[in-house]
């Protein structure tokens, strides 16, 4: 939550106020003076001290195993959302999927309320790692790993950064890869095999950053980040 935001819900103050607030050097995090009001906040990352008291925010941050048919979106009028997965009482009203998956995608799926987390994740300059694990429905070649570090292009045009391919099993009629890309592109890695003129058949996303799908975490059902999880969210919190 932007500090500004916090100080006002918190302690009501008017705009003056608040100016004052950050020019008299009243506002610290984790006790060091923080002149900058659009500061993302949490207060289970860090300590928020305003004129001597402690405030606390109430973000959260769930991890989804996302199932084949939900989609990324807030509302949709035809298909389940990821929203509809949690349960009531995990709702918040400015709950949001953190970028989006295929409605044919499965795996890890961050989802908060913390607007400006969400929004700094998703900046191509911050360069956080995705990693797919596909099935394609053919083999994938040694020529398609130096292609994609490369950077493929896409039919029509558009040039992907470099993205580092490992395959895992190849067989002429189907090949298991892993991929890590660091950018979002509309159906990017369906169209990086297709500029190959290979189908992706099956794709999971295994990794969002520091965050890691958990092994036992079943399709369909998701779980509060860890303190650990979030802990290494902080560098992202600007
Ligand atoms: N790339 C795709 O093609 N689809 C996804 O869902 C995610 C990345």
């Amino acid at each position: 939550m932007r500090l500004d935001k916090l100080i006002e819900s918190r302690l009501q103050t008017t705009r003056k106020e608040m100016k004052r607030l950050f020019l008299m050097k009243r506002v610290r995090v984790d006790d060091i003076v923080e002149m900058n009001p659009q500061r993302n906040v949490d207060s289970q990352l860090h300590q928020i001290v305003v004129d001597g008291q402690q405030l606390f925010t109430e973000h959260v941050y769930y991890l989804l195993n996302k199932p084949k048919g939900a989609v990324t979106a807030k509302q949709d009028a035809n298909c389940q959302t990821v929203l509809e997965l949690i349960a009531e009482p995990d709702r918040r009203k400015e709950l949001y999927p953190v970028g989006r998956l295929d409605r044919d995608t499965t795996g890890l799926l961050l989802l908060t309320d913390n607007g400006q987390l969400g929004y700094d994740l998703l900046q191509p300059k911050l360069k956080v790692q995705k990693t797919y694990r596909a099935i394609v429905n053919e083999e994938v070649i040694e020529e398609d790993v130096a292609a994609f570090a490369k950077g493929i292009v896409f039919h029509g045009g558009i040039i992907c950064q470099p993205a580092e391919l490992e395959i895992i099993a190849a067989s002429p009629t189907a090949s298991e890869v892993a991929l890590t890309i660091q950018e979002g592109k509309f159906h990017q890695v369906k169209k990086m095999f297709l500029a190959c003129g290979k189908k992706v058949v099956e794709l999971e996303r295994l990794t969002m950053g520091p965050l890691r799908l958990p092994p036992d975490l079943a399709q369909g059902t998701y779980r509060s980040l860890t303190q650990s999880e979030l802990k290494q969210l902080k560098k992202y919190f600007r």
